[in-house]
């Protein structure tokens, strides 16, 4: 485990920014994760835990400690007639892991195909895609608690998965390095296809009752048709998040904005598509110095270039204005922010 002094992180990051970190470590065993937090006392410092860095903005060279999860590793660590338990190690790539499992025939993740970013990143936003989300499958995960060296479990239930959320976003930020995660997955899957999208691409492809693979090709082939690729366009996805309002406040919208359309959630509460809104304020293809919306989904915001961190940073915070200025809506930030 070698430490490294003053490095660009632009390997590291989907968005492609060039900021440097003071210290950089890349660990690849749990071992080491347990001796880098014990000797270096990583809960005095800051640090930023990079996976594949898709769902991070860079705005400044991090002065702290940027540590590069490389563990490896997939195993089938329990089977039954239903059911397998698969444990991935936090390095593997999300979407390799996705492919194995489709390819074993093992039901759960194939909606998730294509999600840029690490094993290890899935749970702290519960990533989710067309009518899924991680903790429909999520069965546990072990990580490192950062101030003893210790390994901890984490329950479904004790991650308090939300939308886009989880207690690793709040409560216990910056307390865990996640090291595996394990997922409870159907071997005769009742498949998810009612998402639209999947319908359709099913519909036009002929196919009428379609395995898992077929239902990833056609994530594989929605996500390439709407979302740029991070290694042709710098990305992190989605950059805010759906907001959530109330019915009452939905109603008010729709008799001024007779086309916004919504999802009922419980609780009489309307999640509304922020790329709608962004939309509608006119940023959607609209390019802004190095940066942008991006053309087909303006949810999603680009590096045409050589954006910096802050120049994208200052775009998110016009397109939140003027969300707030015409609907009354904060749309909030999807992505982690880093100053
Ligand atoms: N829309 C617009 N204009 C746009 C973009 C979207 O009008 O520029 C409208 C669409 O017409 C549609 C609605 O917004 O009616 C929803 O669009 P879409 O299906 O593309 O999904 P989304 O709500 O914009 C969410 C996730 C994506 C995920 C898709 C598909 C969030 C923040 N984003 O986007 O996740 O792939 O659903 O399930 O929830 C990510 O998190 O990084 C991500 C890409």
């Amino acid at each position: 485990m070698i430490i490294f002094q003053n490095i660009s992180l632009k390997p590291y990051n989907t968005f492609g920014i060039d900021v440097k970190a003071e210290q950089f470590v890349e660990v690849k065993t749990i071992e080491e994760v347990q001796v880098l937090c014990t000797t270096f006392l990583l809960h005095e410092r800051k640090i930023l835990v990079l996976g594949s860095g898709s769902n991070i903005l860079l705005t400044n060279n991090f002065c702290g400690m940027a540590i590069k999860i490389s563990l490896m590793g997939i195993d089938i660590i329990q089977e039954d007639d239903k059911y397998a338990w698969v444990k991935a190690m936090s390095g593997e790539v999300w979407h390799d892991f996705v492919m194995y499992c489709v390819n074993k025939n093992f039901g759960g993740l194939e909606n998730l195909s294509l999600i840029p970013g690490c094993v290890g990143a899935s749970p702290m936003q519960n990533i989710g895609a067309y009518g899924a989300e991680l903790k429909d499958t999520f069965e546990e995960l072990t990580a490192v608690n950062i101030e003893s060296g210790l390994l901890v479990k984490f329950s479904n239930a004790e991650c308090k998965f939300g939308y886009r959320e989880s207690v690793f976003k709040n409560e216990v930020k910056d307390k865990y390095i996640i090291v595996s995660v394990t997922f409870k997955l159907a071997k005769n899957p009742v498949y998810n296809i009612s998402y639209g999208a999947i319908k359709e691409t099913l519909k036009q492809q002929g196919i009428i009752e379609p395995g898992l693979k077929a239902i990833s090709d056609a994530v594989i082939s929605i996500r390439k048709l709407k979302l740029p690729d991070p290694k042709v366009l710098g990305n992190s996805g989605s950059f805010f998040k759906n907001p959530e309002i109330s019915q009452q406040e939905y109603d008010v919208l729709q008799e001024k904005f007779p086309d916004i359309h919504g999802y009922l959630l419980p609780g009489n509460k309307v999640k509304v598509p922020a790329g709608w809104l962004i939309e509608q304020c006119g940023w959607k293809g609209k390019r802004t110095g190095n940066t942008g919306a991006y053309k087909d989904q303006a949810l999603v915001l680009v590096n045409y270039g050589n954006a910096t961190g802050e120049e994208i940073w200052n775009l998110a915070l016009a397109i939140q204005e003027s969300v707030q200025q015409k609907f009354g809506i904060h749309i909030s930030t999807e992505v982690n922010v880093i100053a």
